[in-house]
């Protein structure tokens, strides 16, 4: 079973990347870490989130309009690709890949196509771990998990799990 918060630890808490872009912040739980360390962190998010530290700069922005301004040496995007139709996600995929600076990384987390919000929303990016991973072929998979979160209930909806992915990927030279 999976623990988002522990096992974004396990991929996140041992890295130390200089320029970090977060696509789809939120409230900027995966990317406030690296702060301690001097990174310069990036958050977007469509919604403002007052989100006010030394060296973080929040940008309220749809990813769809985002202008990638540089390269990064981590890009993550997590529990953000299935908001978007699959060919608008493999096009994000796309940008985030060609701003990531060689050596550098990308952390994903999905829903897979094995959660159940996929069969109600079928044309967006749900996708398997092979697929994801055929979008990084040429990449080395530095770290991969899959596997249902613990029953958890929110918003409106009754008792749920999700089905994620973890992706851990290193652009080679
Ligand atoms: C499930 S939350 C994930 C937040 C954060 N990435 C995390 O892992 O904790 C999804 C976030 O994506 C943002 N979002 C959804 N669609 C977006 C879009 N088209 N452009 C930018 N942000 C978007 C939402 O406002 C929300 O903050």
């Amino acid at each position: 079973m999976i623990e988002v918060k522990k096992l974004t630890g396990e991929y996140l808490n041992d890295l130390k990347p200089k320029e970090v872009l977060d696509l789809g912040c939120g409230l900027g739980k995966k990317s406030l870490r690296f702060l301690k360390g001097g990174t310069n962190v990036t958050g977007i998010d469509k919604n403002k989130f007052r989100i006010s530290q030394e060296h973080f700069k929040f940008i309220q922005s749809d990813i769809k309009e985002y202008k990638f301004e540089k390269q990064y040496d981590l890009i993550i995007a997590s529990l953000i690709l299935h908001f978007f139709r699959e060919t608008v996600a493999i096009k994000i995929i796309k940008q985030i890949k060609d701003h990531t600076l060689e050596g550098g990384l990308n952390f994903l987390i999905c829903m897979s196509n094995e959660d159940s919000c996929s069969k109600e929303k079928s044309e967006n990016f749900y996708p398997s771990l092979k697929k994801l991973k055929e979008l990084y072929s040429g990449w080395e998979i530095v770290k991969e998990d899959q596997d249902f979160t613990a029953e958890e209930e929110h918003g409106d909806l009754p008792p749920h799990n999700h089905n994620l992915i973890f992706l851990l990927v290193k652009k080679v030279i």
